[in-house]
């Protein structure tokens, strides 16, 4: 049984961990910024419709910002953070500044750009068909970037197993559930074969046919053809839906990553789930979103609302 202080403890740090999110609202720029959602929205609707792979790019964005130093927009920081290996590829970072631009015009100094990335990120898996979600809000931005060893010990590498994932998403107090379902954003985006070869020449738990068909554009020998891209769901790789989970059934996984959900292991039975029910799969993709988005947010006065994107306010 707890003792009365280690009760107390408890209680005090349930405490701090509700002030944490407390802060943050879906109405929090309802007054002070009320055409700010819709920028946002409109803002993205066109983007994506132009290229349908931006959806994925801004909500990989959203994801590499959170898991490193929080959900703070200190990814968008021109310099280490930005530049550091695994962010090599991440793309959107025009879509963002062009609403930043746009609501800056309207309402001076008052939405943050980690907000602006969160309700970007939803607005992209809508965009592409996907569930949508109440986000809270209120996050506001970092005064600086992390470091590039920051980075590549927040982000899980492709070739993690499953216990490491597990582990990875836990130290940010996501749920295995939670992982399975924010790996479902793998429904849309691509891939470069580098991150893929050894999966395609070197595993056994991959479909023969499909690993032939990616070998045509992803050569064994390393440095050459790696940046070739394939589609990360290969049966609908713009819409935003379960086929994700249905592939995995079929070891159809592109990432190492991908497949390990459905490797024998203890997240077999939800990768079934979410590959019989899109409804479940949405469902708990939202929720998931939500407490990824609620990672370590600024808010209250910490931090500053910064006046463009890509540099803290001089
Ligand atoms: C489980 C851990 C994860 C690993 C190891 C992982 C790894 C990767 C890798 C290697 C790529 C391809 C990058 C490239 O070759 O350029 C990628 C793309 C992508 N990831 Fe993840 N990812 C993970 C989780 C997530 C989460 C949680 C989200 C969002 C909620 C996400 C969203 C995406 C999207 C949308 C793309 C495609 C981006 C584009 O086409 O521009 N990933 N991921």
């Amino acid at each position: 049984m707890a003792s009365a202080s280690s009760l107390g403890l408890l209680l005090m740090l349930a405490a701090l961990v509700s002030t944490a999110t407390a802060h943050l609202s879906p109405t929090f720029y309802d007054t002070s910024c009320p055409r700010a959602m819709s920028i946002i929205k409109s803002t993205v609707t066109v983007a994506v419709n132009n290229e349908p792979r931006m959806g994925a790019s801004l909500l990989r964005l959203h994801f590499h910002d959170c898991f490193v130093q929080g959900c703070d927009a200190s990814i968008l920081l021109a310099g280490n953070e930005r530049n550091a290996a695994p962010n090599f590829s991440v793309r959107g970072y025009d879509v963002i500044d062009s609403i930043k631009t746009q609501i800056e015009a309207v309402c001076k100094q008052t939405v943050s750009c980690a907000d602006i990335l969160t309700v970007a990120a939803r607005d992209s898996v809508v965009a592409l068909g996907g569930p949508s979600w109440s986000v809270p809000l209120g996050r506001r931005d970092s005064t600086g970037a992390a470091t590039a060893a920051q980075v590549v010990s927040s982000l899980a590498p492709s070739t993690d197993s499953l216990a490491q994932l597990i582990s990875a998403y836990a130290s940010k107090g996501l749920s295995a559930t939670d992982l399975v379902a924010l790996s479902g954003a793998h429904t849309i985006g691509m891939a470069r074969c580098r991150g893929f070869r050894t999966r395609l020449y070197n595993e056994t738990n991959i479909d023969a046919a499909f690993a032939a068909a990616l070998k045509a554009n992803c050569p064994a020998t390393p440095g050459s053809g790696d940046g070739n891209l394939a589609p990360l769901d290969t049966t609908t790789p713009n819409a935003f839906d379960n086929a994700y989970y249905r592939n995995l059934l079929s070891n159809k996984g592109l990432l190492h990553s991908d497949q390990e959900l459905f490797s024998n292991g203890s997240t077999d039975n939800t990768v079934r789930s979410f590959a019989s029910s899109a409804a479940a799969f949405g469902a708990a993709f939202a929720t998931a979103m939500v407490k990824m988005g609620n990672i370590s947010p600024l808010t209250g006065t910490q931090g500053q609302i910064r006046l463009i994107c890509s540099a803290v306010n001089s």
